[in-house]
């Protein structure tokens, strides 16, 4: 007799007969007249559950069997038989049952056999998972995760695993997360009365990452084709279902590349991402379907059948403002584009992905490549419909004399930035990238309404308990 997943078990790889043992939580107990409980047990391996009949006669059934509740971790050994429950092939008659541990007090468990609120959930993130929805929502990230890695393995990219700790701001928008030794309570000064960070740690001040690109933009211009994926974090005090403080963030950077390259390598790796879970995946994004976002296959479907359309930044200004609509935030040229304008452009405009070029180089960070109008960008943002913007990428400023020129506009101290500015010195090449946010990918793909449902642990203002 063998431990098996319940996968495995409901597979029907498994002849009619076999004994096998099965590990998990119950998800509910019926008990019949005619002596027999049916237990539906949980592993997590895959959607479904598995039902084990447990007759009477067992030596522990009252003792064990009738105290069984939703929660519980069971041991179940027995022979898989046909099923005459619908949609499942297999059930197991068991012949033991060993409890490893009982629900302490069954009425204050809070993950009942019932459909919860997300809200709800959120406050009990570390039973969360054993719900069904949160199993699926794992299990398609985890897809997702595995078939970027693949995508890109694939294409000869190399994973680089870029630092959690920096001093360098990679957007230089100041949204950064101090990382710190020192007494907050008996901070040094410096003469002038300034906090002393050469006493810290690193004898500089230091802070969590807000992007791996500029580290991932070195390796680029040695080893052509990388990645970086990894957590990144944002001191942006946006409480929206869009934003978190901690996120995953899938950054690739290409040599001998422009914006066009860029665009078409995100394009390539969402579709292959898409369609990888479409294939893996398929009972939970049905499980989506039936009860989170009634379009979430066709959606996706529609994605990968659709050849993105590319605006430039200005065209967009010019739809936008042509639009009839009236915005909560006005559009005019220079100003960048908020969700409302982004979704209207890929819902109601164009009705497929599109990528946005060219921004007005005010509104964009300092790294990004000058466009020969001397006031745009080469910049992208992708937006999908129903999310609004999920990419955000761009040539990088290549030229020594415009990226310093650049940053001395933005009040940027170059000083900070020397081995960046080196790899424009010694053997600079055209190259350019691109950001993925992986819990917009994962709200994307299950069709979710909030962000923080995507990964497990949320991280956002107020709250980073469990
Ligand atoms: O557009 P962003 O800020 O771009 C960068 O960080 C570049 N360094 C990327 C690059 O070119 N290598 O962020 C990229 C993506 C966004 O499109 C979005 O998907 C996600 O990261 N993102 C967030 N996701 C969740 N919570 C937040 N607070 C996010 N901020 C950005």
């Amino acid at each position: 007799m063998s431990a098996v997943s319940i996968k495995e078990a409901l597979s029907g790889r498994r002849p009619e007969g076999s004994e096998v043992t099965v590990k998990g939580w119950v998800r509910t107990r019926r008990d019949s007249k005619a002596g027999l409980s049916f237990v539906n047990l949980s592993d997590g391996s895959c959607f479904d559950a598995i039902q084990i009949v447990v007759p009477n006669t067992l030596a522990n059934y009252d003792s064990d069997v009738l105290r069984l509740t939703a929660g519980c971790a069971v041991i179940a050994t027995g022979t898989l038989v046909p099923s005459q429950g619908k949609g499942q092939n297999f059930e197991m008659q068991a012949s033991a049952i060993e409890v490893t541990g009982f629900v302490d007090d069954p009425e204050t468990y809070p993950i009942q056999p019932k459909p919860h609120s997300m809200e709800f959930l959120r406050e009990v993130a570390h039973l969360r998972p054993r719900t069904n929805v949160f199993g699926a929502i794992t299990r398609v990230r985890h897809s997702l995760a595995q078939a970027v890695h693949r995508f890109f393995h694939e294409n000869g990219f190399y994973w680089v695993n870029t630092p959690i700790i920096t001093t360098s701001d990679a957007e230089g928008a100041g949204q950064m997360f101090r990382v710190s030794t020192l007494d907050m309570a008996n901070l040094p000064r410096t003469e002038k009365g300034a906090v002393d960070f050469d006493k810290d740690f690193f004898a500089k001040d230091a802070f969590l990452t807000v992007s791996g690109q500029l580290n991932v933009e070195a390796y680029c211009l040695a080893l052509s084709k990388v990645y970086t994926f990894g957590p990144t974090f944002r001191a942006e005090n946006s409480n929206t279902s869009r934003h978190l403080a901690e996120f995953w963030m899938i950054e690739p950077e290409i040599a001998f590349a422009d914006l066009a390259a860029d665009a078409d390598l995100a394009e390539a790796l969402l579709k292959y991402v898409f369609k990888a879970v479409l294939e893996e995946r398929a009972d939970d994004m049905a499980f989506f379907v039936d009860r989170v976002e009634k379009t979430a296959i066709s959606r996706l479907e529609h994605f990968i059948n659709s050849p993105f359309e590319r605006i430039d930044y200005t065209d967009a200004v010019k739809i936008l403002q042509n639009s009839g609509k009236s915005f909560d935030f006005p559009v005019e040229w220079g100003v960048d584009l908020q969700t409302e304008h982004e979704r209207f452009l890929v819902e109601q405009h164009v009705g497929r992905p599109a990528v946005v070029m060219n921004y007005p180089e005010q509104i964009k960070a300092f790294y990004m490549r000058m466009n020969d109008d001397g006031r745009t960008v080469a910049a992208m943002d992708i937006l999908a419909p129903g999310i609004g913007e999920i990419v955000g990428g761009s040539q990088r400023e290549e030229r020594l004399e415009l990226l310093d020129a650049r940053m001395a506009k933005m009040g940027i101290d170059a000083a900070h930035y020397q081995w960046y500015r080196d790899l424009r010195r010694y053997g600079t090449v055209p190259h350019a990238g691109f950001g993925l946010g992986f819990e917009r990918l994962v709200v994307y793909t299950c069709g979710l309404a909030n962000i923080r449902d995507a990964i497990p642990y949320p991280r956002v203002p107020g709250h980073a308990e469990f």
